[in-house]
């Protein structure tokens, strides 16, 4: 078969690890010919391609990005996108697309599977809010590097007494800041699944200072909202699948801690670190096992699917099912941080 492979969304480390796979076992195991698309959706309607053997993927097991480069092209925001993907996949003779990617790429998946293109798809996002699957590749790296971060935060709070801010990604799902704070020993941890009171928030580091603890690490997703309106600084400006940029809680709420505290509150933005870099070993076994288990499930007509993990095994579930709603964070995990907030 001659399948295409193309990369999503924002990057996520074991992208590469995902497309070593298929190639690896697509070769091997079937005898396929790969095309990667560049960046994207827009390398599928530009007709921008590349051949990918096993040989030219050799080594990229623990790099980070992806070597096909990504974006957020919506071929449905396009004039004639569609259409122009139809005409690609159609003049290069791809029998089956692997689209790797988040909400927004299996979204476009799902369309485009809709529309009569044989698609299969595997999941991606730090922000590990995607449906249909325990958990996305991308995600254990992000909260590793946050958890190193907020370890690091740690001694410099507690050398200069200070309240020090961590402010991370997952759009409008608290997975990193919760798994982060829990991990990292947070005073404080604040998503955007339960909006926040921040007096309530400066009442508890209040009495935890009073109980003789001088330092605390408060953190906060970027989406996170508080009660009274919203504080949240954007910019807002939006990408071609409607969403606004995020960023700038953590400012707000130093400025606001400051305030009603008095305690001196500093903020670190950890950003597009979260997304650099070599995958976890978590991160590129999941990978690696999502990319030989979607070139069988293109090989086994599993189209308009998208290969999954669920109890440790990697299933298959219907890309509408994956896209349908967002998976927002277990308020289970939330009673767990609060016990150990003041
Ligand atoms: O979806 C992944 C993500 O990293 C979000 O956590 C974040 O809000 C967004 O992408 C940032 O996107 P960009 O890199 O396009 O600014």
């Amino acid at each position: 078969m001659r399948v295409g492979v193309l990369t999503g969304g924002g990057d996520a480390p074991g992208l590469n690890a995902v497309i070593r796979a298929v190639v690896r076992k697509g070769e091997k195991a079937y005898g396929d010919v790969f095309t990667g698309f560049a960046d994207g959706y827009r390398g599928l309607i530009e007709g921008k391609a590349l051949s990918l053997t096993s040989e030219g993927t050799r080594g990229l097991l623990p790099r980070g990005g992806t070597i096909l480069g990504t974006s957020r092209t919506n071929p449905f925001k396009v004039e004639g996108g569609p259409e122009k993907v139809e005409a690609t996949i159609a003049r290069l003779e791809i029998d089956a697309l692997i689209a790797i990617g988040g909400e927004d790429t299996l979204g476009v998946a799902l369309k485009l599977s809709e529309r009569g293109i044989r698609v299969v798809g595997v999941p991606k996002t730090i922000d590990n809010d995607l449906s249909g699957t325990e958990v996305t590749f991308g995600f254990d790296t992000a909260v590793q590097i946050a958890v190193d971060a907020i370890d690091r935060l740690h001694t410099t709070a507690e050398s200069h007494n200070r309240v020090l801010i961590c402010e991370v990604m997952g759009r409008h799902a608290g997975w990193i800041a919760i798994q982060a704070g829990i991990a990292g020993g947070a005073a404080y941890i604040l998503v955007p699944e339960r909006e926040f009171d921040i007096a309530r928030v400066c009442d508890s580091l209040v009495e935890r200072h009073d109980k003789g603890r001088y330092a605390s690490i408060i953190v906060v997703a970027e989406g996170a909202q508080p009660k009274e309106g919203s504080m949240v600084v954007q910019s807002g400006e939006t990408d071609e699948f409607g969403h606004v940029r995020l960023g700038g809680i953590g400012e707000v709420l130093a400025r606001e801690i400051r305030q009603r505290t008095g305690f001196d509150t500093r903020v670190t933005v950890l950003g597009h670190v979260q997304r650099g870099g070599t995958p976890t070993a978590f991160d590129r076994v999941l990978a690696t096992r999502f990319g030989i288990a979607a070139i069988d499930a293109v090989h086994e007509g599993a189209f308009g699917s998208m290969v999954a993990l669920s109890a440790s095994k990697i299933v298959r579930v219907a890309l509408a099912q994956a896209v349908g709603r967002l998976k927002t964070v277990d308020p289970d995990l939330l009673e767990v941080a609060e016990v150990f907030y003041g």
